[in-house]
């Protein structure tokens, strides 16, 4: 009785059998009606031919099989890149920092296909850093000094490739060093590396090259308020009165001479020479130029460069700022007596004259 009374209170009423059970068959998402599953799949397809097209695009501007990293280019915002830049600009002349050096998948170091043999102050540097905007282009850290220097050379070529930054297999590796240029023993070393080489010659108005290869020499004396001789004293013979030709910023102003060295060994197809003042008047058209001597699609692009009227030459555009070279390279001159600049003008004439007849160009210096 007991029991039987207890019972019925617990068990459940007929109709509240198993109450939720015919609700939760459908959840949230079936909820939906087909129109909304209809119109999610047509959004998802979207964004991955979105992806594709964007990856396909990509690769085809890096020659690369993957999309992980962004053209710098196409997308100037990315952080690797302006922080690299921002290296390579610091200073303009004399030191120098490359590409990054971040080892990508697929990624290795190779030597050099292209190197900047010169000419000293004529505008490597600025090259240089022009160069490192094309996305096919990877530059070595620093000047390495490897083929003129005894030391350097006598640790072998893998030591020269291990100091070079990691790229791709289309990439071109390049390598500044103006040193190369000068020396007579140096195109014998990069023909037995690579014969068939690329070289880029940057070239300037040797008076001004003069002047300022003295400028730079001196800059520490003169900044330092050591006594030091004047541009005057030094290129001026006292005896004659003439041009001294043994003085060395006189020496390497002569091109026609060092360049003969070098056509010793490479055929002047595998040169290419660079006017140093439209690197500086109209970077984009001498860039142009270069791409094409590098067998390279053209990735510099006019709106990459922009004229500042105040410092009076180009700096670089980036997405959010514009970057300019750094101070050294607006140096002041010291102003040299006007006869001595007729003096280095005439002396010069004959052998301006040799070297456009040699490599077939008129660069007009005065
Ligand atoms: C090569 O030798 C020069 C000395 O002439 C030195 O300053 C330079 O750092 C050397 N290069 C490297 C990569 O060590
Ligand atoms: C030599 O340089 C040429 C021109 O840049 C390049 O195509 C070639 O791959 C280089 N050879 C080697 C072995 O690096
Ligand atoms: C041009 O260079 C000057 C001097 O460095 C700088 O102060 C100025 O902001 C630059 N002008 C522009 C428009 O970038």
């Amino acid at each position: 009785m007991y029991d039987a009374a207890m019972k019925p209170k617990y068990k459940p009423l007929p109709g509240n059998e198993k109450p939720q059970a015919t609700f939760s068959k459908c959840p949230t998402w079936c909820k939906l009606t087909r129109f909304k599953i209809i119109g999610l799949i047509v959004i998802f397809l979207t964004a991955i031919v979105f992806l594709l097209v964007r990856c396909f695009n990509t690769s085809m501007v890096q020659g690369r099989l993957f999309c992980c990293t962004q053209n710098p280019i196409l997308a100037p915002a990315g952080n690797l890149y302006k922080e690299t830049l921002d290296k390579t600009l610091g200073d303009y002349d004399e030191t120098l920092e490359g590409s990054n050096n971040l080892h990508y998948k697929h990624t290795r170091r190779h030597l050099p296909q292209c190197l900047v043999i010169g000419v000293r102050k004529g505008g490597t540097r600025a090259l240089l850093t022009f160069l490192n905007l094309h996305p096919l282009v990877v530059t070595a850290p620093n000047e390495m000094h490897f083929f003129d220097d005894e030391d350097n050379y006598s640790l072998g070529l893998d030591w020269y490739r291990k100091h070079m930054p990691f790229s791709f297999e289309d990439q071109i590796t390049i390598e500044k060093t103006p040193a190369y240029f000068y020396f007579d023993y140096v195109p014998e070393r990069v023909y037995a590396m690579n014969s068939s080489i690329k070289l880029l010659v940057v070239v300037r108005d040797p008076t001004e090259r003069a002047i300022s290869d003295y400028t730079q020499i001196h800059a520490t004396k003169v900044l330092k308020n050591k006594p030091h001789e004047t541009f005057e004293e030094l290129v001026i013979d006292e005896d004659t009165n003439d041009i001294r030709r043994s003085y060395t910023a006189v020496r390497r102003s002569i091109y026609h001479r060092q360049l003969e060295q070098w056509l010793e060994y490479f055929p002047l197809k595998q040169f290419h020479f660079v006017s140093g003042e439209n690197l500086v008047n109209n970077p984009y058209k001498e860039m142009y130029k270069v791409e094409e001597f590098l067998n390279l699609p053209h990735r510099i692009q006019k709106d990459n460069f922009f004229f500042n009227k105040s410092r009076g030459f180009y700096c670089l555009q980036m997405a959010d700022r514009q970057k300019c070279l750094a101070e050294s390279k607006g140096r002041k001159h010291p102003d040299v007596d006007p006869d001595v600049i007729d003096k280095l003008h005439e002396y010069f004439d004959n052998h301006n004259k040799k070297f456009y007849r040699m490599v077939g160009r008129n660069f007009g210096w005065p």
